[in-house]
């Protein structure tokens, strides 16, 4: 053939690949989700996510040790929290001896240097495993936003650095920045799940947290009337723009893998950093299927990854980022 162009000069070798390689990994990418128990010495493997664990305070400064060490910078704290603690408001959360404030405390004794981030919502401290207050037939939207505010000045005074609403309740990041404010913490920073689904993908962490939604007051199972319809775009957009004007100083779209175009437009269109949440459900289906020796659970894994940071996020919260690291050597 006479051909002047041949694509496939560039990729002849490893090195010219790596020298023109568009998108790189690095430890700096990566939000270490982390889920925070009750106990002494526990590593309470979740059935659903197979080489992961429920940690204890203890071994949670082993563990945020151990990552630091890897050159990770950021954990996002959840916490599991006794039945016999929950409410419909979310009472437990504000309690400045509960469990993620002493977390939050014990990250930052273990490793200072450690960025560390919190969820805010109601599900893990609610009976019915809602983002908000229940009540006759409805998710009280501003009600929680207040309640979301105190939790996060709470959060603030244990030591976060930057609260993570992953509830999607309307106006909470203005109330929560307002909160902050009023309390003295304007250094603290939001991370705002803003472009947040209603996925079948949270399956595994509903699990890990005990915090599956259930039926009351005639509000259905689902989160279906505060997270967003996985059919739409445009009104990820629009949440993403409203949580910005609101003070959000990080933007998140979540799940990942197949929110990839939403990721892009976000990325496009706005200026603030965008974080990826790659999602318990994924997580469980690249472990499910390596198990069954089905794929290669390492170039898989890094494969999603670098396709997660292509489409635009610079930052990805992720249940492999260990794994991952590890794997950048
Ligand atoms: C709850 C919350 C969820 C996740 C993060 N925060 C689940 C939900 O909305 O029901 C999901 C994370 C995952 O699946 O890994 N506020």
């Amino acid at each position: 053939m006479d051909l002047l162009r041949r694509n496939r000069r560039l990729r002849t070798h490893p090195s010219i690949r790596a020298m023109v390689r568009e998108t790189t990994l690095t430890p700096d990418d990566f939000i270490v989700p982390l889920f925070v128990a009750e106990g002494k010495r526990l590593r309470d493997e979740i059935p659903s996510m197979p080489g992961y664990y429920r940690l204890s305070l203890d071994t949670l400064a082993a563990e945020v040790k151990s990552l630091w060490g890897m050159g990770l910078k950021s954990v996002l704290l959840f916490v599991k929290v006794a039945d016999s603690l929950k409410d419909n408001a979310g009472a437990e959360a504000l309690n400045p001896d509960g469990l993620m404030q002493r977390a939050v405390r014990t990250v930052k004794e273990a490793c200072p240097g450690m960025w560390v981030m919190t969820d805010v919502a109601l599900d893990p401290f609610s009976a019915y495993g809602h983002d908000g207050i229940v009540a006759h037939g409805k998710i009280l939207n501003d009600a929680t936003a207040e309640v979301l505010a105190e939790m996060s000045v709470s959060h603030a005074q244990a030591g976060a650095d930057m609260v993570a609403p992953s509830d999607m309740m309307d106006g909470r990041i203005q109330v929560i920045r307002q909160g902050l404010d009023a309390a003295g913490y304007t250094d603290t920073g939001i991370m705002s799940y803003s472009a947040k689904y209603a996925s079948a993908f949270y399956g595994p962490f509903r699990d890990a947290l005990d915090s599956a939604p259930v039926a009351a007051e005639q509000v259905p199972a689902d989160k279906k009337t505060y997270q967003m319809d996985p059919a739409n775009r445009i009104e990820a957009l629009r949440e993403t723009e409203m949580d910005i004007a609101e003070g959000a100083d990080i933007v998140m779209v979540k799940p990942g893998l197949c929110y990839l175009d939403i990721v892009r437009e976000v990325r496009d269109a706005f200026d603030v950093p965008v974080a990826v949440y790659q999602v318990s459900g994924e997580y469980a289906m690249l472990k499910a299927a390596a198990e069954k020796g089905w794929l290669d659970h390492d170039a898989v894994m890094m494969e999603q990854l670098l396709s997660i940071k292509r489409a635009g996020a610079d930052l990805i919260a992720s249940y492999f980022a260990r794994d991952a690291v590890s794997l950048l050597g």
